[in-house]
């Protein structure tokens, strides 16, 4: 079948908002088709080339970020969640040694799959928030209506927030040199802090010891600008096809709104509208993949989204959980590597772990996700193949909603709980799993 921007609509599409002015969608979808593209195809292209990379066992993906971006999100915490990344990919980048793919869940990961389309509180029912791309987290009817207003502000949001960590990548702040500036004032403090900061000392020693060598540090660009790409899940269709543009120099159609964009857990059936969508833009893709996918169903993804076998073009993020890793995942990466599917292989160790915590907090633990990690990479090592990255919730404020680490009791939960949707990683805790994962990777090297 031929594919279109638009020939998903022939196909069943879930998690789709309901709107009750469909004129509306059109209306602003029409407007947003004229917009300027947020990122181009030869970034795009970039990260596919990084992406290969990392399949191949050179590079390493640090994929992180909220799990539900907010229209509201203030500059500082833009520039701290992007100062936890910068953090977490020195650490591995040092203590590692592997070059790390930076890839962030922002600049629009607005839009969530939900698995009930509605939500009871206190004998009221409304529709399930669905992230800011479609209606409002607060509890009232019109907070909860899907409004195509969100289309359009998810767009300028993310232009925005795009433009700040464009400035902050290419501008000095994430310079070598910042090393030490990154590390955030409320973590600074406590013993993973601390051992960052010893870090960063190391790697200032060590470009002071270049320069008094005689090495220039000051031309080498690498040292001055990091390469930062976007990603979101592909889920609100008709804005994702808005935002999709045939590239000038190769003829190719890429879907300009994040550099790579994933399919979710609950969309990614075979003949669903979302899978149909991706498999004709030209971007990196993501599918995640959980406890019940079957070696025939990862097999018929990695045949659609990537017929032609290309390095870097599909990463499969599996996230089933800590308990059933060792088990599940085996067969699934001996099966593509069988196959020949050059894949990267990525854990998402949060989706498959959360759980209820006494008091009705939405939680998960840190020894859990790093049971999966550790799983990850045992299964990998079983099956002669490459673990190839991280696929992470985090933020980099001091907020309480994993357990584990420096959050220690059910009832600290409630001190600082902010999500609008799943649990995120607290700076410190992202930061001592960066410790860790590290150690990790040294151990596959030196297989
Ligand atoms: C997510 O990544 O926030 C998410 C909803 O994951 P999954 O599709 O794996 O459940
Ligand atoms: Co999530």
């Amino acid at each position: 079948m031929t594919w279109t921007p638009d020939s998903w609509r022939t196909f069943d599409a879930l998690q789709q908002p309901v709107y009750s002015d469909q004129s509306a969608v059109e209306e602003v979808t029409k407007k947003l088709a004229d917009r300027p593209p947020l990122v181009f195809a030869g970034e795009a292209r970039s990260l596919t080339e990084d992406l290969a990379r990392v399949s191949r066992g050179e590079a390493f993906l640090l994929q992180a970020g909220d799990c539900a971006e907010s229209f509201d999100s203030s500059a500082d915490s833009i520039r701290d969640r992007l100062k936890v990344i910068l953090q977490m990919a020195i650490v591995l980048t040092y203590s590692a040694g592997v070059p790390v793919v930076k890839v962030g869940r922002i600049a629009g990961q607005f839009a969530k799959p939900r698995s009930s389309d509605v939500e009871t509180k206190d004998g009221t029912e409304l529709p399930s928030f669905r992230g800011h791309i479609v209606n409002d987290i607060g509890f009232s009817e019109s907070e909860r209506a899907a409004d195509p207003g969100r289309l359009m502000e998810a767009y300028h949001s993310s232009a925005a927030t795009l433009n700040l960590l464009r400035a902050f990548t290419k501008g000095g702040y994430a310079d070598l040199n910042q090393v030490q500036a990154w590390n955030q004032q409320h973590a600074a403090a406590s013993p993973v802090g601390q051992r960052y900061a010893a870090l960063a000392e190391e790697i200032q020693r060590a470009l002071r010891f270049m320069q008094a060598c005689g090495v220039s540090t000051v031309d080498e660009e690498s040292l001055h600008q990091v390469d930062f790409y976007t990603s979101h899940e592909a889920l609100v269709l008709p804005y994702e096809q808005a935002l999709t543009r045939q590239d000038s120099i190769s003829g190719d159609w890429y879907d300009c709104s994040a550099h790579m964009l994933w399919c979710g857990e609950r969309t990614r059936q075979l003949d669903g509208a979302h899978i149909e969508f991706l498999r004709g833009i030209n971007n990196p893709l993501g599918c995640k993949v959980g406890p019940t996918a079957t070696v025939d169903d990862v097999l018929a993804i990695c045949d659609t989204l990537n017929p032609d076998r290309i390095p870097g073009r599909l990463t499969l993020i599996s996230r089933v959980g800590a308990d059933a890793v060792t088990e599940t995942l085996p067969p699934l990466l001996s099966a593509v590597a069988d196959a020949e599917h050059p894949v990267v292989w990525v854990t998402d160790p949060m989706h498959g772990n959360t759980y209820t915590a006494e008091g009705g907090k939405k939680t998960r633990h840190f020894d859990a996700i790093l049971r999966e990690i550790d799983g990850f990479f045992e299964a990998h090592r079983q099956a002669g193949t490459v673990a190839g990255g991280i696929h992470l919730e985090l933020t980099g404020e001091d907020v309480t909603e994993c357990l584990g680490g420096n959050v220690n009791s059910d009832d600290e939960l409630a001190r600082r709980y902010e999500t609008m949707c799943d649990p995120r990683l607290n700076a410190s805790q992202s930061l001592d799993l960066a410790f860790e994962v590290s150690e990790l990777i040294r151990q596959r090297g030196e297989r």
